[in-house]
């Protein structure tokens, strides 16, 4: 018999990053009583990766903005393959949830008049991303664990869940360990949210920490929800690229927001040359105009380094591959240059951007006040993950909820920066209080002891093979093969390749073996975690080779055109099928309301 602590809550969170406190506080505010399982300390998210700011139409810097606008900037970010009813209350809702953070005790630069601050950021067409320095994720995670600790939730600290329990097609709980003593934990629930954010340590360089191996997406795939477009990976165009022990950590686009610009080896502000033609028509010779793009002009508005992130981290590996990259495999980024504009620069440098300055200080021995960085694209979000309905967040299958990165729609093809901690608040909160709603509707479900035992003795079977093959190994050949098969150009060979690889992993994973016990064991939790990235790397890979066209951050070298003759707009949607195989299709996308495609042309 398997050995474990049980704990019981009407509702159960999981992930504990901006969108999994928001939804425990949401949840406990509605009267219900919450758990809240975090696979790592309290506090410590990806969250806090979103440096440069919180997107919301405040219209606090330019009054020109609003809902419709950030609702269009949104949609054509996403190729408008986002699901619009999610851009929608995304839009409209996500100046609440600021102004309802700052009744909380966030701490937001002021405009001079007092108002909370926005700065510009690509694909928005107005300055409208509310921001601390570029601390804006770690103070708004400083703000949730505050409140939601006061509000009574119940936190597990250093617990990962290796599976969902399910009862009669309905979820009912979820089976997990705790980091430190390997003891195992069974959390009954009456409603169970996902909010484990996203999938960056399938992948070589990433801004991504450790925890990030895609548990949600796994955890709710093999509970037989849907995954929509994952395909679409966004890789940030900014990531440290030197000294290699720090490759791929964020450099934030806060930097291109205050004014940093991108060049090459020959001095070229290259993304000048390369405006696409959506963009190009926009252009105005108004400096007031949302959208100004003037060949070579530093001083632009809107200047091309803020063009979408799919687009610029496209054209710097075009200059890296083309032999005009920097020293080190990227490109270069100025900020130091705004000393040529301002008196005050070092010192505005360092106020706007703290912690870019200490961490190109510290470990790159770079001042950015004074000297260009070295950058290129590092693995950063996903944009596809487990398809919920927009208003409620419920996924297929009931009692089973989902929010922030690892809740798909809201971003389509590509996300636009800032609309990550905006979509953790808007949808995080909804999750939350609809997840209550359930529990308040269901009674408790019934914990299958059979399941138990099932994901226990699988759990531990790792230790029966003691000198099967190291867990690390089989994650490090799989991150180098999907950086390479998988990244940012893909291709048919390359896409089929990287599946026969996926099967390959996935019978090695089956024979990893690790010694010791199951203490402190990071061999072990290595082990696990496979199991879900191995799932979320065949399901990208699936999904890649199903569109077969260049669209946002999905990059074909073989399909270099938006759309496929024919083909229209469509999800893709990864599913196990009754074999308990994975399976993609297609589906179309609902053709977007009357007045919101009024909207879209109205904003041109
Ligand atoms: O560059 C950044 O500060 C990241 C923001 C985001 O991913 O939303």
């Amino acid at each position: 018999m398997v050995q474990y602590e049980t704990h019981e809550y009407d509702v159960l969170v999981i992930g504990a990053g901006g969108a999994g406190l928001r939804a425990a506080i949401e949840a406990s505010s509605a009267g219900v009583s919450v758990g809240l399982v975090c696979k790592s300390l309290l506090g410590k998210a990806h969250t806090v990766m979103a440096e440069g700011g919180v997107a919301a139409a405040l219209a606090n810097v330019d009054e020109r903005d609003g809902w419709r606008v950030h609702f269009a900037d949104t949609m054509r970010g996403g190729q408008y393959l986002n699901n619009w009813r999610m851009a929608e209350l995304h839009a409209k809702e996500a100046p609440d949830r600021v102004r309802e953070l700052e009744a909380w005790g966030a701490l937001f630069d002021r405009t001079q008049d007092g108002r909370i601050l926005q700065r510009n950021f690509g694909g928005h067409q107005y300055p409208r991303l509310a921001h601390v320095g570029d601390r804006t994720g770690l103070e708004m995670i400083r703000v949730l664990q505050d409140h939601g600790i006061h509000q009574g939730v119940d936190v597990h600290m250093e617990c990962t869940v290796i599976s969902l329990l399910k009862d009669d097609g309905r979820v009912v709980g979820a089976f997990g360990y705790e980091r430190e003593k390997g003891r195992f934990k069974i959390f009954s629930a009456k409603a169970v949210v996902l909010a484990t954010g996203g999938v960056g340590k399938a992948f070589k360089i990433t801004s991504n920490s450790w925890e990030y191996t895609g548990d949600g997406h796994s955890l709710a795939y093999h509970a037989g929800a849907e995954l929509i477009d994952m395909e679409f990976v966004q890789f940030h165009p900014t990531g440290m690229v030197w000294p290699p022990s720090v490759r791929g950590i964020l450099v934030t686009e806060g930097v291109r927001g205050e004014g940093g610009i991108l060049t090459n080896s020959e001095g070229d502000r290259f993304m000048f040359d390369h405006i696409p033609e959506l963009y190009q028509n926009q252009t105005s010779d108004d400096p007031e105009e949302g959208w100004r793009y003037t060949q070579g002009d530093r001083d632009a508005r809107r200047p091309p380094e803020l063009l979408t992130r799919d687009h610029v981290a496209r054209c710097i590996v075009r200059e890296v591959q083309e032999g005009r990259g920097s020293p080190h495999g990227g490109v270069f980024l100025d900020i130091s240059w705004i000393s040529e504009k301002i008196s005050n620069a070092e010192e505005h440098i360092r106020r706007k951007l703290p912690s870019m300055y200490h961490q190109f200080m510290q470990l790159a021995d770079i001042d950015i006040t004074k000297e260009p960085m070295e950058v290129g694209p590092t693995t950063h979000y996903v944009m596809g993950g487990i398809r919920v309905d927009a208003d409620s967040q419920m996924t297929s299958v009931p009692g089973l909820f989902a929010g922030g990165e690892c809740g798909a729609g809201l971003h389509g093809a590509n996300r636009l920066g800032g609309n990550s901690l905006s979509d953790l608040l808007v949808f995080g909160k909804r999750a939350g209080e609809y997840a209550a709603q359930f529990a308040k509707e269901n009674g408790v479900g019934k914990v299958n002891e059979a399941e138990i035992e099932a994901v226990a003795s699988e759990a531990l079977k790792p230790f029966d093979n003691a000198d099967g093959e190291n867990p690390f190994q089989i994650q490090y050949d799989l991150q180098d093969m999907m950086q390479d098969l998988v990244g940012i150009a893909r291709s048919d060979d390359g896409l089929h390749n990287a599946g026969e690889e996926i099967h390959k992993l996935v019978q090695r994973a089956d024979q990893a073996g690790v010694g010791g016990n199951r203490e402190y064991n990071p061999g072990w939790h290595t082990a696990l975690d496979l199991e879900h990235m191995l799932t979320i790397s065949e399901a990208i890979a699936l999904a890649a080779l199903e569109r077969k066209a260049s669209i946002g951050a999905h990059s074909r070298d073989d399909y270099p055109e938006k759309e496929e003759p024919g083909a229209g707009k469509y999800n893709t949607v990864v599913r196990k099928n009754a074999d308990g195989e994975m399976e993609v299709s297609r589906e179309p996308i609902p053709e977007l309301r009357e007045d919101l495609q009024d909207v879209i042309e109205e904003m041109g």
